[in-house]
């Protein structure tokens, strides 16, 4: 086994052994019947480390799921620290008993030469154009051309079936846009409305608005409990209904925990944290020298705590008014190594998002 793979499946052991159900893949999550998981939400949010997660989650107790990536960043090599993806599908995980997740890094420029070879057989082409910058030229010019092939290579990856005739992939997750081009990303049949009217593009197109439009699509947006990513993700599940596109959940990433008490916090943002006090407890911690200077630090961070928090639980309330399922990932203090990316794939599978 590749170390990748070793040092996931010694993680995947700590959660197995807390896992109760762990024979079978029957599932009872919100969206059983979901193959198409994909996860939008302002840069920054966590867009693909929800991904990676979820894309975990899934293929916890055997499932086989496909992790991809759109925008060229090889922000998937780094989640799960392995050496940038080629444009092939490579495993990068051991899930939790036993499934594996896979991913891929769809590079537009070979996806498009990809296209024309299938369906103009025109490889040569493809390769010149390549060349000499046409497809610049030609995503410039009709840049929903350039999201439809995307797209249509998800949604391939999505119908794909082996020669039993079952799907090769359980579930597929897409590392997509930001929440303020999703829609437009994905409503790849109006993006080309004009643009092909018939022929190869067209049907491409509908094949693809077919698997995004399916019941078997959720979009999930990942939020920060801030407010500008709140009020994109309000924003984005607007924009997504109203273009009759699959609203998934809402992931709110990076939550903070309170580390005062409730009568603190309240005294700290009216600004009425007992100085005093602050000042023995600096003391009796044997901090003596420059007690006071520190006192002022300490109630200056508690205000600014405080204030987070308010912020916070504000931001969440607005969250509160609207349909989709939310879960709940906790800011992990010393940032994401593999080892925290399966404890957020496990909060998913707790709270019912896989
Ligand atoms: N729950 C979390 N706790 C701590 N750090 C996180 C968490 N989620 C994401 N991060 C960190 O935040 C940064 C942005 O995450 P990333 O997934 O790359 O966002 P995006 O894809 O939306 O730009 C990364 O450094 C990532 O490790
Ligand atoms: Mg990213």
């Amino acid at each position: 086994m590749d170390p990748v793979g070793s040092r996931a499946a010694e993680d995947s052991l700590r959660w197995v052994s807390k896992r109760s159900n762990t024979s079978s893949r029957a599932r009872d999550t919100d969206w059983d019947g979901v193959r198409l998981h994909v996860v939008t939400g302002k840069g920054g949010t966590g867009k693909t480390t929800v991904a990676g997660a979820l894309a975990l989650a899934l293929a916890a107790g055997g499932g086989q799921v496909l992790l991809v990536e759109v925008e060229g960043r090889q922000g998937i090599a780094q989640l799960f620290d392995c050496p940038p993806l080629p444009y092939q599908e490579r495993k990068v995980a051991v899930a939790p008993d036993g499934g594996d997740v896979y991913a891929l890094a769809v590079d537009a420029e070979q996806a498009l030469t990809e296209y024309l070879e299938m369906f103009y057989n025109l490889k040569r082409a493809g390769m010149a154009l390549t060349r000499l910058g046409v497809v610049d030229f030609v995503t410039a010019i009709a840049p929903g051309l350039r999201d439809v092939i995307l797209t249509g290579k998800v949604s391939e990856a999505v119908r794909r079936r082996d020669k039993q005739g079952g799907f090769v992939y359980d579930a597929v997750v897409m590392d997509a846009p930001p929440t303020g081009r999703i829609a437009r990303f994905l409503n790849v049949n109006t993006e080309v409305a004009g643009l092909a009217k018939v022929g190869p593009v067209r049907n491409h197109a509908d094949t693809v608005m077919r698997v995004i439009r399916n019941p078997e699509t959720a979009v999930h947006f990942v939020t920060l409990l801030e407010e500008m990513p709140v009020q994109e993700t309000l924003d984005g599940i607007h924009d997504l209904t109203a273009a009759g596109l699959p609203v998934g959940g809402v992931v709110i990433n990076m939550e903070r925990s309170p580390v005062l008490p409730a009568a603190d916090l309240t005294a700290a943002q009216e600004c009425r944290l007992d100085l005093d006090e602050i000042t023995r407890g600096v003391k009796a911690a044997g901090l003596e020298h420059d007690a006071d200077q520190i006192t002022r630090m300490l109630a200056a961070e508690a205000v600014e705590h405080a204030r987070r928090t308010a912020l916070q639980a504000r931001e969440k309330e607005r969250l509160s008014a609207i349909a989709p399922p939310r879960y709940t990932l906790p800011l992990l203090s010393d940032g994401i190594d593999l080892a925290g990316l399966y404890d957020l794939a496990e909060a998913l599978h707790e709270q019912g998002a896989a």
